[in-house]
């Protein structure tokens, strides 16, 4: 950040440090940079297993989910501006709007601590949209980590969950990534330890080309295809463990009615498993599914099949993501 800039914004704080009142925000935020730009990496995800547990009295569902991150990634660029606004630039310019959650995710880190420095958000979209990759959950979660480290703000863990929750029922798990066992409207994360099985080592994620409301996936599962959440606790024990998991456990809820509905996925998931991949899921609500692969030579045949006949195909693996990946300039 250049001087003047710096300037404005420290004198920003001290006015948000000296009308500060209340206990709960009685820790001092020194928030303070010498630099202007921040750049960070948001992971997409993937649904090991989703049991959909029924439907709650806030319109929500209870679910239990196994989620792994894996290495296909949103690119975000924060710079710091002279104004008090949030800007967005985004590569794909339908979601350059203010109803983006990385937008609301800077404004409410702003809000919570009372800071009015502004910033332009550069996004550059790789993950595919309402894919159920988490893409734009991810983005959020990486916005409000970025913000922290690079202003470097007291948040507590707490304060963070809050934030990701009433962000999106996906945030609070991107706030540490990796292999979790997700519940409750996928807000309560339990990590796992990082084992991934070797059957696995290679993803191929599929996106069919069509896009899939998740509250419409939601609205229209049938209590019939509801389940407990057996699944994915045998899945979360298996992996704890260091062992395979069965296949059969490796259910989503959705799978069943997703593909009875969108016959572009059938049609994938048939293409998939014809060029080889050893099983196919969805994941999430759709409508991306994904194929493990122990061998490269053998998800790489399988993409480029698939390629060929016109899908777009991504070859990623599981990733674990020890630190945030935050730069600071
Ligand atoms: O939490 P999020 O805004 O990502 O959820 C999008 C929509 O998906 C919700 O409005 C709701 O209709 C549905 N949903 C649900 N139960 C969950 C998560 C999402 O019904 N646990």
């Amino acid at each position: 950040m250049h001087w003047t800039n710096d300037l404005i914004f420290l004198c920003m704080l001290d006015k948000y440090l000296i009308s500060m009142h209340n206990a709960r925000m009685s820790h001092a935020q020194r928030a303070r940079t010498s630099s202007d730009v921040c750049f960070v990496r948001a992971y997409a995800k993937i649904n090991l297993t989703l049991d959909v547990l029924g439907r709650r009295a806030d319109g929500y569902h209870d679910l239990a989910t196994v989620m792994q991150t894996v290495d296909l990634y949103d690119t975000i660029c924060l710079t710091a501006t002279e104004d008090s606004q949030v800007q967005l630039a985004c590569t794909k310019p339908e979601l350059s709007n203010d109803d983006n959650l990385v937008v609301q995710a800077a404004h409410l880190v702003r809000q919570r601590l009372a800071i009015r420095q502004g910033v332009l958000i550069e996004l550059h979209k790789h993950i595919p949209m309402a894919a159920g990759l988490g893409g734009g959950s991810s983005d959020a979660a990486a916005v409000i980590l970025a913000l922290q480290q690079w202003w470097r703000l007291h948040l507590s863990l707490s304060d963070l969950l809050d934030m990701a929750t009433s962000l999106g029922s996906d945030v609070p798990f991107f706030l540490t990534g990796g292999l979790a066992l997700c519940e409750g409207r996928g807000e309560r994360v339990t990590a796992l330890a990082p084992y991934w099985p070797r059957s696995m080592r290679w993803l191929l994620l599929l996106k069919p080309a069509i896009s899939i409301s998740t509250a419409a996936v939601f609205r229209n599962l049938p209590a019939s295809d509801y389940s407990d959440d057996t699944h994915s606790r045998a899945v979360s024990r298996a992996l704890n463990a260091g062992q395979t998991p069965q296949l059969e456990d490796l259910h989503n809820s959705f799978e069943r009615s997703v593909l009875g509905r969108y016959p572009e996925v059938a049609r994938a998931k048939g293409d998939l498993l014809q060029a080889g991949a050893p099983f196919v899921r969805l994941s999430g609500t759709g409508p991306t599914l994904y194929a493990p692969f122990s061998e490269l030579a053998n998800a790489q045949k399988v993409q480029e099949q698939l390629q060929s006949q016109g899908y777009e195909v991504y070859l990623s693996r599981a990733i674990h993501p020890n630190v945030v990946d935050v730069n600071v300039y």
